[in-house]
């Protein structure tokens, strides 16, 4: 595994759930972690936690669904060699049910803000001829469902901006990946779904939700050298498919 000793790496949503679990590995593995959230007491318990393991961090707030403020943690995390765009929201509502501020909100952070990141802070890694960004999207950008419709399009947008950057940055260094998840028992599914997580997760092979440990080891060989050939692939986590035909 790649020391990562020496690079520094902004996690957005990282005071809960897979942020949170991708932040610590990162950290563990060398890494000087900014760690971006809203929430400040928990963003700096995670960076207790990192320095007590022996690593090193910081906290950024930042409310992304405010176009200036993601400018700001752009300028505030400064020259970065990885960047994990994983903070979002899910609302798994039908359409009628949406309003335009909902919607306009998926589109702001979940699409919007890793737009603006990715603006700000590329161009600085390909100059330096080094960089992996990661996106984390979701098995709702391909798999249609009759509620979260909104939530889906906004990860829809993220897979063709992966493959949008891998070409637009690839040939200077910088690769650009992503992570689809399926269901995973976080802060936020949580919230959302409490027990019913489980029933969710009958539907995949492994017939049980993914941990966000799980999905954070992904994001960490997307970020490592061993995929140096991987640009602007989408990973699948989901557990696998269940097969309808009977067997
Ligand atoms: N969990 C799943 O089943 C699943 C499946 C597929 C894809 N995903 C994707 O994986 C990512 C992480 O999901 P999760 O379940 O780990 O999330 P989570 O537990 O709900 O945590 C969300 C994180 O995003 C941050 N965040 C939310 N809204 C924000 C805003 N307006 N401005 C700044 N930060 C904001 C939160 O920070 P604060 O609380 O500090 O504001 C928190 O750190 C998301 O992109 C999600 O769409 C999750």
């Amino acid at each position: 595994m790649t020391d990562l000793t020496g690079r520094t790496a902004l996690i957005t949503g990282a005071t809960a759930g897979i942020g949170r679990a991708v932040a610590l590995k990162l950290a563990d593995r060398g890494a000087e972690v900014i760690a971006h959230g809203r929430d400040a007491r928990r963003g700096q318990e995670l960076v207790h936690e990192i320095e007590q393991r022996g690593g090193k961090a910081r906290f950024v707030a930042a409310d992304l669904a405010d176009a200036g403020a993601v400018t700001r943690l752009a300028a505030e995390a400064g020259d970065v060699d990885i960047l994990v765009n994983n903070a979002g929201v899910y609302a798994f509502t039908r359409t009628p049910d949406t309003s335009a501020d909902d919607f306009d909100r998926h589109i702001a952070i979940n699409t919007r803000a890793p737009f603006l990141l990715v603006g700000a802070l590329a161009p600085a890694m390909a100059e330096r001829g080094r960089g992996a960004i990661v996106n984390i999207t979701s098995t709702a950008a391909t798999l249609a469902a009759p509620v979260g419709a909104a939530y889906g399009a906004s990860k829809a947008a993220v897979e063709l901006l992966t493959r949008s950057w891998a070409t637009e940055f690839g040939a200077a260094g910088v690769r650009v990946n992503g992570v689809s998840p399926g269901p995973v028992r976080t802060d936020g599914t949580e919230q959302m779904l409490g027990d019913n997580i489980a029933v969710l997760a009958q539907a995949n092979i492994r017939g049980r939700a993914g941990e966000p440990d799980e999905i954070a080891d992904i994001v960490l060989f997307l970020i490592d050298d061993r995929s140096s050939y991987m640009n602007g692939t989408v990973v699948l986590a989901n557990g696998g498919e269940r097969s309808l035909m009977p067997g």
